[in-house]
């Protein structure tokens, strides 16, 4: 039996316009204002890392895969914002675009590009790290899962080993892989001859789209949800959902 994963939320799938910032208060300070006036709660101070912070180094290589992108010639960002809720996410990416703030979104941090934590081009950029939404809610009775995109593939199959010895869900080797990039990349792993792709199994997902709307796969439709999914087996009829080879139920 294979676990579908319902959600991956906070997946930030927008291009941000980049224009130049022409106030003389610092990008920070505009940021964390900008973030307080779109938010209901205020956000914790303990979120919001610039490179006056003495744990801004260590959060920065906290998941980074390629140490090239460290080095101190490499470009750093204005901000780590490390958000605690999806409405921060939300009020991130309406800040970002009211700023012209170029944004990389940031989850397992394994891009070895670099390009969820390092920008050379655009100026400028902050990191989204979604490494605090984390959750994971695991239901046995319906085989499914609401995973948030900054828990790792090996905290998933943590979980559902928890709750069940017959369950599993085919994804990466690599434990430290994290949701966000990793299913919508496709997510290979050795499950995938009988059960194809982790992004095979998405049955739902809640995005915040580039009008800080947050949708999920009702809201946003089906084509959206498979584009962003990469998903590249959906029958004719529009399913998303996938049967049991052996038992021919739907996962
Ligand atoms: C050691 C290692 C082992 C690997 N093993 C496997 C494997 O077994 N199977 C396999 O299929 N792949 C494997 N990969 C590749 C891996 O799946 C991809 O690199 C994947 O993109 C990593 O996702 P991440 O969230 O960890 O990385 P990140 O660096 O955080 O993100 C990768 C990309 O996705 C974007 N992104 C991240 N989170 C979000 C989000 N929430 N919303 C929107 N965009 C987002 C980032 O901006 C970046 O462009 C491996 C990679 C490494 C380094
Ligand atoms: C900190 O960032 C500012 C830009 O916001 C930059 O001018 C300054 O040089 C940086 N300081 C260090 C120590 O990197």
């Amino acid at each position: 039996m294979v676990f579908s994963i319902k959600h991956i939320f906070s997946l930030v799938s927008v291009l941000f316009l980049s224009a130049s910032l022409t106030t003389s208060v610092s990008v920070p300070e505009n940021f964390a204002k900008c973030l307080s006036d779109n938010s209901k709660l205020s956000i914790p101070i303990f979120t919001i890392y610039t490179n006056k912070s003495s744990s801004f180094t260590s959060i920065l290589q906290s998941s980074a895969k390629n140490l090239r992108y460290l080095l101190p010639s490499v470009p750093k960002p204005e901000i780590i914002f490390t958000p605690l809720t999806e409405f921060q996410v939300q009020a991130t990416v309406i800040c970002a675009r009211k700023l012209g703030i170029h944004v990389r979104v940031r989850s397992g941090g394994h891009d070895y590009e670099g390009v969820s934590y390092v920008s050379e081009i655009e100026s400028p950029f902050i990191i989204l790290d979604l490494a605090r939404l984390r959750s994971i809610s695991v239901d046995i009775r319906s085989s499914s899962a609401w995973v948030q995109a900054g828990a790792t593939i090996g905290e998933v199959y943590y979980r559902i080993a928890e709750k069940s010895k017959v369950h599993g869900f085919p994804a990466g080797l690599c434990t430290t892989l994290g949701i966000g990039g990793h299913i919508t990349g496709g997510a290979y792993g050795s499950m995938m001859r009988k059960f194809g792709l982790g992004a095979d199994n998405v049955i739902d997902a809640r995005i915040v789209d580039a009008n800080g709307r947050i949708l999920d796969r009702k809201a946003m439709g089906e084509d959206l949800l498979v584009r962003i999914m990469c998903l590249v087996d959906v029958t004719n009829s529009g399913r998303l959902t996938y049967k049991d080879r052996d038992t021919q139920k739907n996962l």
